[in-house]
């Protein structure tokens, strides 16, 4: 199939002033714009794992569509996976934090937040190397320390279709597709084999329908946001400013 290939020429187009080294100059005489249809972008995100029994078989799923997520990791969960981590970098995805226990992160003393937060960057700091790792905090629930000692952008989503409650997978691609637009930012979790088949068939769908898959950083990137540390992002743009 052909439309793979589309796909990926469409993303290029869509990305290319991420790269703005490659970007030709106009020539005399030409037209001042050139208007391009941007195709609607959307990044795709998973929470809880890694898990090598279903994040193995999403990475193959993603490689084969040649689309990148955001994963963001249980820090317990990483002993035993670190190869699995280090393809996740390799194939293009982008690795955050999602607390050492997952727990909330509210009401932490310095001390513990580190435990929870700091310990799990630097898990990942062995394993990747030096990078940012942003933070989604555990139920989206973030305090006043959190904004001051986290480091780095905090990441929430804008589509939830909630696919930990029933693991039904024909309900979960139907609730993402229902709520999906341009600059959404989906939450799934890739620890249960429906939701890995849930997300693969929602991306087939999106992609069908034009969508451009990024990961939250090149998201914000393309929407000309500075990522700024303690900040809370939904989507992008904000749902207000629509
Ligand atoms: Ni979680």
């Amino acid at each position: 199939m052909n439309w793979r290939r589309v796909t990926a020429a469409v993303c290029a187009v869509a990305l290319l002033p991420l790269f703005p080294g490659e970007e030709t100059a106009r020539q005399a005489g030409a037209p001042a714009e050139v208007e391009v249809n941007s195709p609607p972008l959307v990044a795709l995100t998973f929470d809880d794992g890694p898990r090598n029994k279903t994040t193995g078989p999403l990475l193959d799923g993603l490689a084969l569509r040649e689309v990148p997520a955001t994963f963001f990791l249980v820090g317990s969960r990483i002993a035993g996976s670190e190869e699995l981590i280090q393809r996740m970098k390799a194939e293009g995805h982008q690795i955050g934090i999602h607390t050492y226990d997952h727990v909330a992160v509210t009401d932490l003393n310095r001390e513990d937040f580190d435990l929870q937060v700091g310990k799990t960057r630097a898990r990942l700091v062995d394993i990747l190397g030096q990078g940012d790792y942003w933070l989604r905090p555990p139920y989206g629930i973030i305090d006043q320390s959190v904004e001051q000692w986290c480091d780095c952008p905090l990441i929430l989503w804008s589509v939830d279709p909630e696919d930990w409650k029933d693991e039904d997978v024909d309900r979960i691609v139907a609730s993402v597709l229902e709520h999906v637009r341009d600059g959404d930012i989906i939450l799934m979790h890739d620890i249960f084999a429906t939701s890995v088949e849930a997300a693969l068939r929602v991306v087939d769908a999106l992609l069908a329908e034009g969508y451009c898959f990024v990961t939250v950083e090149q998201l914000m990137a393309q929407r000309g946001v500075q990522p700024q540390s303690g900040a809370l992002y939904r989507r992008f743009p904000p749902e207000n400013s629509d």
